[in-house]
């Protein structure tokens, strides 16, 4: 593990994937897009990196801090707000945090942005451009079937918008590759982003 993650004094800057400081990675895109299975994927190589890292799923949070809210605009507002307040504080906490929510509305991201920039904390945003027609063909949770039929009400991208990210860092084309290579062209971002999220590693360290 690195220096700047231990709080040791004798790390140098050389010695692979250094964080420099801990940022918030904002994975946002429709319901299937993969979202989390990239997440998932950049997670296991930022913590075979010897990151310190931290998952915050929309799935999980609507289970316990968020199941109070539902998906009228002004509860997905809420629920983006809180997810970037969490997110934040993992961020200051030197935490790499990957975020996994639709956040539809760009406002809302947008808020999120503005609140950790006021922090000084580094916020990349990820479109994960998985076409609807594509998601809605993968389906996992039969929730696209269930949106069309009319038993799911404001479901994004079938009946609530899903507005794209105008200047995201990163937009994945998820369509024929494989996760994994999506979590690569992530990790590049991080470490080439001004900000120095990630001191790259050297050939063959
Ligand atoms: S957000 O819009 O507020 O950002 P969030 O990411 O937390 O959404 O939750 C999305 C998940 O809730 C989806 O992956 C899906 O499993 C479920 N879900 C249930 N109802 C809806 C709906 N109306 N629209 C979108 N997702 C829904």
């Amino acid at each position: 593990m690195s220096a700047a993650r231990t709080g040791a004094s004798t790390g140098t800057s050389t010695d692979g994937g250094r964080a420099s400081t801990g940022a918030t990675v904002w994975f946002t895109g429709l319901s299937g897009a993969g979202k989390s299975t990239v997440a998932g994927q950049l997670a296991a190589i930022l913590a075979e990196r010897g990151e310190r890292v931290f998952m915050l799923d929309g799935d999980d949070l609507r289970d316990g801090l968020n199941a109070d809210l539902g998906f009228a605009p002004e509860d997905r507002a809420e629920n983006v707000r809180r997810v970037g307040e969490v997110a934040l504080l993992f961020a200051r906490a030197s935490h790499l945090t990957l975020v996994t929510v639709i956040s539809p509305y760009a406002r809302g991201r947008d808020a999120v942005r503005a609140r950790h920039a006021a922090h000084q904390v580094p916020f990349v945003e990820v479109h994960v451009a998985t076409p609807l027609e594509v998601c809605e063909g993968r389906d996992p949770k039969g929730l696209y079937r269930r949106a069309r039929a009319g038993e799911i009400e404001r479901f994004t991208g079938i009946s609530d918008p899903y507005e794209a990210p105008a200047a995201p860092e990163v937009v994945l084309a998820t369509e024929g590759r494989a996760p994994r290579e999506s979590a690569l062209e992530v990790l590049e971002v991080l470490e080439v982003l001004e900000a120095g999220i990630l001191v790259p590693r050297r050939a063959g360290s």
